[in-house]
């Protein structure tokens, strides 16, 4: 493009000045004084950040590196409890995932990442995301780093015309043609900084935006309309019933199936997940075993892939009552994934 040099340097100096202060971020000050990002924190962070926002992301991310303040330290944990610590960041395969390459880079690395794009992809769970962004933020390799709001600046930028998902090759190409040996780590995060607060989603605060001389899709009067859109199927709805089942001060919990979704976790006993509701004599002969159910209305959760609506049935097991279940304390119900724990409040409920 013309003007490559400047637009980016306007960019970097919107930077330099407008950094956020992120718990896992060296800003650009600091860098300049030659600190550098610890690839860990920098892994850690980027895999939290795919799967939700900065705020909700941010005490994970403390609490995590509090706990296992090096890979090795997350290498050594015991499944439950990185599944435990996880909850409430959504889709688990992404926690197996994160231990796996802790392990991986503790076992095969002697503890230390690769410092290459190519040599982090080869890691397990590690998809090109990531590699990328690791490689820019904590190593300033010249690696293209595409996330969703930079997928959304460049599309505005460029006046892209062609709707996502179809556009998202060229939406890379264009990213790359604006990536060089100069400070590729700041220059990825001043993207997504920008992204994030200036050229975000509804509506975008063109006004503030270092780079708006150089946008066409502000020139359209319209930026917000980029990217374009193919028009989506709404998301499949299912039906299931959750059975909160309680003996004193403990909850009948089951572990899930190792595959699958939330695959490995603790969950309350439910029903199939299936596309018809379920009438109340259905809801009770899928019960996992007879007892007084009392209906306690029903909870709604979105997944990536669908919709749930999780009718909860409740009830008073005798003290000596046994079954195949993980017997848990109430206090202990916070680590299960938030489906169950939205499930378990509303069958808590006073008649
Ligand atoms: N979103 C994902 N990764 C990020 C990062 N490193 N900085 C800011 N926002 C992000």
């Amino acid at each position: 493009m013309k003007d490559r040099d400047a637009l980016r340097l306007a960019l970097l100096a919107w930077y330099d000045r407008q950094a956020r202060d992120l718990a896992w971020r060296v800003g650009p000050a600091d860098r300049r004084a030659g600190v550098r990002s610890d690839p860990y924190r920098v892994w850690l962070s980027e895999v939290m950040l795919q799967q939700t926002t900065v705020p909700h992301a941010t005490p994970y991310f403390l609490s995590f590196t509090q706990r296992w303040p090096t890979v090795s330290d997350l290498a050594a944990v015991e499944d439950g409890d990185l599944m435990a610590a996880w909850a409430g960041l959504g889709y688990y395969a992404r926690a197996r995932n994160l231990l796996a390459c802790a392990r991986a880079v503790a076992g095969q690395h002697g503890g230390v990442f690769p410092d290459t794009e190519e040599g982090l992809r080869a890691l397990p769970g590690v998809g090109a995301y990531t590699a990328a962004a690791v490689a820019a933020i904590a190593f300033d390799r010249e690696a293209n780093v595409v996330d969703g709001n930079v997928e959304r600046v460049m599309a505005r930028l460029f006046a892209v015309g062609v709707p996502v998902p179809d556009a998202k090759p060229k939406l890379k190409e264009l990213a790359a043609d604006l990536v060089t040996a100069d400070r590729p780590g700041d220059w990825a995060q001043a993207l997504m900084d920008l992204g994030a607060t200036v050229c975000r989603p509804r509506s975008p605060l063109c006004d503030l935006c270092p780079i708006s001389t150089w946008c066409e899709g502000r020139k359209t009067g319209a930026p917000e309309t980029y990217p374009r859109k193919t028009k989506k199927a709404d998301r499949p709805r299912r039906y299931g019933v959750a059975y909160l089942l309680k003996r004193g001060e403990e909850v009948a919990l089951i572990r899930r199936p190792p595959k699958g979704l939330l695959g490995g976790m603790l969950g309350l006993p439910t029903s199939d997940w299936r596309g018809v509701p379920w009438s109340d004599e259905e809801a009770i002969a899928a019960a996992p075993l007879s007892a007084a159910w009392r209906d306690r209305g029903a909870i709604e959760h979105v997944f990536t892939h669908f919709s749930l609506t999780l009718r909860v049935f409740a009830a008073d097991g005798s003290p000596g009552l046994g079954g195949d279940f993980v017997w848990t304390p109430r206090e202990g119900l916070g680590a299960l994934p938030s489906v169950f724990l939205k499930a378990a409040m509303a069958g808590e409920q006073l008649p």
